[in-house]
């Protein structure tokens, strides 16, 4: 019998939107490359980046990754990107309120704007900063499972987290 007839290869459009800072780019390097820049410069309109992830069951996803610029000057560059794209990742920085109320703003565009069935997450980033932590888990979950997301606390600087997101990713795609 064929094995090509068991594999499945499918290609994501991927988007990640978040405030300036919060990790995306991070998010991504440790992804695409397993390295961390703690010295990560802010990206300017958009970076494309794509990255392969064989499942168990011999399916590859082929996940075409826009990381968009989270400074508020290009925030009206965002539906660029998220147009068309079949999952939308909104970031916020874990010890940062600030940037889980524009993480809001981003997923009430997404409803708006996006395509409908778009598979969103909401991701609690530095998550090594436990310290520091200014969004509680339970607030972020409840918001994530009112609005139909699924939610994950990564972080970028140690890979906790980081595979699994898009294995979960992987698993609710149609
Ligand atoms: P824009 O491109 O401006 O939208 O920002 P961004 O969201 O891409 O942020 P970026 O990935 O450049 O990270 C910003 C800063 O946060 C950098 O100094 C990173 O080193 C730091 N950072 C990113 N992820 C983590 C993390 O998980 N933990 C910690 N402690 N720092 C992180
Ligand atoms: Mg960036």
């Amino acid at each position: 019998d064929s094995m090509a007839a068991d594999s499945k290869n499918l290609r994501v459009k991927l988007v990640l939107l978040g405030d300036s800072g919060v990790g995306k780019s991070c998010i991504v390097l440790r992804f695409v490359r397993g390295q961390f820049d703690p010295t990560s410069k802010v990206t300017v309109g958009a970076s494309f980046l794509s990255q392969t992830l064989a499942l168990q069951d011999s399916t590859t996803v082929k996940f075409e990754i826009w990381d968009t610029a989270g400074q508020e000057r290009y925030a009206s560059l965002a539906p660029l990107y998220y147009r068309g794209a079949a999952v939308a990742v909104v970031v916020y920085d874990i010890t940062s309120l600030e940037t889980f109320r524009k993480a809001q703003y981003w997923v009430k565009e997404l409803q708006k704007h996006a395509s409908p069935g778009i598979i969103m997450a909401l991701v609690g980033n530095k998550a090594d900063l436990q310290a520091n932590r200014a969004v509680s888990s339970q607030d972020a979950l409840e918001y994530a499972e009112k609005n139909g997301m699924f939610y994950m606390e990564t972080s970028a600087k140690t890979a906790d987290n980081i595979n699994q997101l898009f294995e979960e990713i992987a698993k609710r795609l149609p």
